[in-house]
Parts: structure tokens; sequence; C-alpha cells
């Protein structure tokens, strides 16, 4: 009988079994996380059933709007890909803020969802414009910081607004900032053709490009803290060595 000895685990084979067991359960996590959009059917009937189960409990079976949420009559497509694509929806608490996420579906199925939302509301609202590569960035980044700026600062990181933060821009993709910049979102505007063309837009869209791909956009990012963090490094900075000067010529007269 030499069973008892071996069947009684060591300290070093539980660790192994508990580090396996770990692995394995992350792997399933990961595995399983966007299990709505492998269930998902690509198009036609397949987005319909999608929209009835994880949109028309709170957008209402026509899209028509429920006391959850708001109606997505006249929200355009450009809203629709958007709030899909940046992970926004389906949000998961009707009270929670929508934030960017890794996005629910695949990117057919997020094409089929906004088919079938526009199918469903009659297809109005703003589409998303063209991101043409041969836009002009430095028109683009004029109308940047005329536009976008003021919430998202002159690098993009985003700052402080009313109560909401605007995020950084930088996870965002050129289809989403130029369907983003049509729709609006939470607090941000929509801006129709009457404030930025087509052209216009693309314009923008290959200025947020090119400061996605520079190190230092907008001058002096200072580490990058966004415009209160760095007004307040200026007065920490700034005053004492402002204070030791005037002490300096007050001793010295
Ligand atoms: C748990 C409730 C809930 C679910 C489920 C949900 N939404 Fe939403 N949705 C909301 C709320 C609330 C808002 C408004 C968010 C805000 O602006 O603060 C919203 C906003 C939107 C908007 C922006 C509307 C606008 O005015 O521009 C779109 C588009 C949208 N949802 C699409 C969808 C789609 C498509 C699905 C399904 C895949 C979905 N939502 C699932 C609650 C939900
Ligand atoms: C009044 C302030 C304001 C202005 C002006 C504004 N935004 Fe926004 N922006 C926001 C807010 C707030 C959000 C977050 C919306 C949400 O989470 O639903 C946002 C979101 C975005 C996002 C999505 C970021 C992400 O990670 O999903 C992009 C891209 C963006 N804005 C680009 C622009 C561009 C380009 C302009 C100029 C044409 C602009 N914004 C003008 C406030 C603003």
């Amino acid at each position: 009988m030499r069973v008892a000895p071996r069947s009684r685990p060591r300290p070093a084979s539980r660790v192994g079994g508990l580090a396996a067991g770990i692995a394995a359960l992350a792997f399933a996590l990961v595995v399983n996380a966007p299990s709505r959009s492998a269930a998902a059917p690509g198009a036609g009937d397949g987005a319909g059933q999608l929209f009835r189960a994880d949109c028309s409990y709170c957008h209402g079976t026509a899209g028509q709007g429920t006391e959850l949420a708001p109606t997505l009559r006249g929200v355009g497509r450009a809203s629709v890909y958007f709030q899909l694509a940046s992970g926004r929806m389906p949000l998961a608490d009707a009270r929670a803020t929508p934030r960017r996420a890794a996005p629910a579906y695949s990117p057919a199925t997020i094409a089929a969802l906004v088919d079938e939302v526009a199918r469903l509301t009659g297809d109005t609202g703003p589409t998303i414009p063209e991101v043409s590569p041969r836009a002009d960035v430095a028109a683009g980044g004029e109308l940047y910081r005329l536009d976008c700026a003021a919430c998202h600062a002159w690098s993009g990181e985003g700052g402080a607004l009313f109560e909401r933060e605007a995020p950084s821009i930088h996870a965002a993709s050129r289809i989403e900032v130029a369907a983003v910049i049509r729709a609006g979102s939470g607090n941000m505007p929509a801006f129709g053709q009457a404030a930025l063309s087509d052209r216009q837009v693309a314009d923008v869209v290959a200025y947020v490009n090119e400061l996605d791909h520079s190190k230092d956009p907008g001058g002096n990012p200072l580490w990058h803290l966004g415009p209160f963090a760095e007004g307040l490094i200026a007065l920490g900075v700034a005053l004492p060595i402002l204070l030791a000067a005037t002490r300096w010529i007050g001793e010295r007269s």
C-alpha cells in the first residue's frame, strides 16, 4: 500500500493547483466577457432580437423611450454608432453614468444594431461624416481650439466641466470622433452642419488623430494633468518663487 503518502497534497502542488485554478478562471472570464456579441447573429432578424433583448427594456420596443431612458427617434446613426462603439451602451443600470468601456458587440453586430435602430425609428437624425485621409490638419487644429479645447483641453486630455468631467479624447477611434461631433453625448453638444461642415469635421478628426500620436500636444502639458491641475501646479510652484523673490528684493532695499 503505497497510496497513502501520495494522496496527501504537498503545499507546492496545492499552490500550483490554486494558480492553475486562478488562470482557468481568468481565462473563462476573458472568454465569456463578450458573450453577448458571440451569441448575437450578424444582421436582420438577429439584430431585431438583440434590440429587444438588450435595449428595449430601457428604450422601448420601438425605441420610443421609457421613463428609464430617452427616445432613440431622431438621434441618428451617428449617435447609435458612437454609443455602442465606445461601449457606453448597453447601460447595465439606468441610473449609472455611461462611460467608455470595451464594446459589448463585434463591429458587424454594431453595424446591424445601427441599421435596426434606424429601421425602428425611421432613420432620421445625423449620419457619420466620412473621415478623409486628405483632410487639412492645420485647419482642424484651429477648429479644435475654437470648438473643443474649452472642454477637452488643448491636449485632448479632458478637464473639469460643471459637475461632469469632459473625458480624454485619445481613446476614441477616428470614426467615433466624427460620430460624436455630429451626435453629441451626455454633456457634449452636437455640432450640426451649420456649425461644422462635413469637410470641417474631417479636418478636426485629422487633427485629433495627430494629437493622439504626438507626445506633447498643446505645448506644455505638465504630465498631462489637465488645465485645473496645471493651474494648481502653477500656483504651487510659481507663487513661492514669486514670494521668495519679493523677499529677496525687500531685504536688499
Ligand atoms: C439600463 C438601461 C439602458 C439600456 C439597457 C440601454 N440604454 Fe441606451 N441609454 C440609457 C440612458 C439612461 C441613456 C441616457 C444617458 C445619458 O445621456 O446620461 C441612454 C442613451 C442612449 C443613446 C444616446 C441617445 C441620444 O440622445 O443621443 C443611444 C443611441 C442608446 N442609448 C442606444 C442604446 C442601445 C442601442 C441599446 C442596446 C444595445 C441601449 N441603448 C441599451 C439607458 C439604457
Ligand atoms: C461643452 C463641453 C464640450 C465640448 C465643447 C466638446 N465636448 Fe467632447 N465631450 C464632452 C463630454 C462631457 C463628453 C463625455 C460624453 C459622455 O460620456 O457621454 C465628451 C466626449 C467626447 C468624445 C468621446 C471620448 C470617449 O472616450 O469616448 C470625443 C471623441 C469628443 N468628446 C470630442 C470632441 C470634439 C472633437 C469636440 C469639438 C468639435 C468636442 N468634443 C467638443 C464635452 C464637450
